[in-house]
């Protein structure tokens, strides 16, 4: 599990807008305020982690705005938590046929495998490259990149909601 310092966060939140047009809020929208049954186990852990990837892109995204926003430390901080987890250990939140409600993972995760360790280990090379990523319009370059991974993902593997 990753965390996140509230400053880190709080810095995210009141940094202005980004017009980055790379993310959608459905490919990266939490499982939070539905009804149904709540997640447990492996799922929890796993919507947990991804949360967590989603705190550390928007914290991210919000230091991209302009060159007074930039602050590189907080891009290569959270790119290398990203990193962190991308990879082994994500592909590890996933045991097989573990998609009972209210998971959205879908069963060709487990069908075809292969190219699920791909797109995991595709989001761990964008993050490193990110971590290293020099100046704002580099970072910006690495960013889109890597928050397309994510969606790369989610767009085959990742039940569509209609709303
Ligand atoms: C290798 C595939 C893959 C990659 C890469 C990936 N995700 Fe996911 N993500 C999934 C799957 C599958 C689910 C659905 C999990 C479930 O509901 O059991 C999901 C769910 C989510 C959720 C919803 C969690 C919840 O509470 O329901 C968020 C938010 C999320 N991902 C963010 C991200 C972000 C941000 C990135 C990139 C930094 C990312 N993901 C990269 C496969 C991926």
């Amino acid at each position: 599990m990753i965390r996140f310092s509230s400053k880190t966060i709080r810095r995210a939140l009141t940094a202005s807008a980004l017009a980055l047009p790379l993310l959608t809020s459905a490919s990266v929208l939490a499982h939070d305020g539905e009804e149904g049954p709540q997640p447990t186990g492996v799922v929890k852990e796993r919507m947990d982690a991804m949360k967590g990837l989603k705190d550390a892109l928007m914290a991210i995204r919000g230091t991209l705005g302009s060159e007074e926003t930039f602050d590189q430390a907080v891009v290569t901080e959270n790119a290398k938590k990203i990193s962190a987890v991308a990879g082994e250990p994500l592909l590890a939140l996933f045991p097989q046929g573990t998609n009972e409600a209210p998971s959205e993972a879908l069963d060709n995760i487990w069908t075809d495998w292969e190219n699920f360790k791909i797109k995991s280990g595709l989001l761990k090379t964008k993050a490193d490259a990110l971590a290293v990523a020099e100046g704002l319009d580099a970072s910006k370059a690495a960013f889109g990149e890597m928050a397309q991974s994510c969606g790369g993902c989610h767009k085959v593997y990742r039940l569509e909601k209609e709303q």
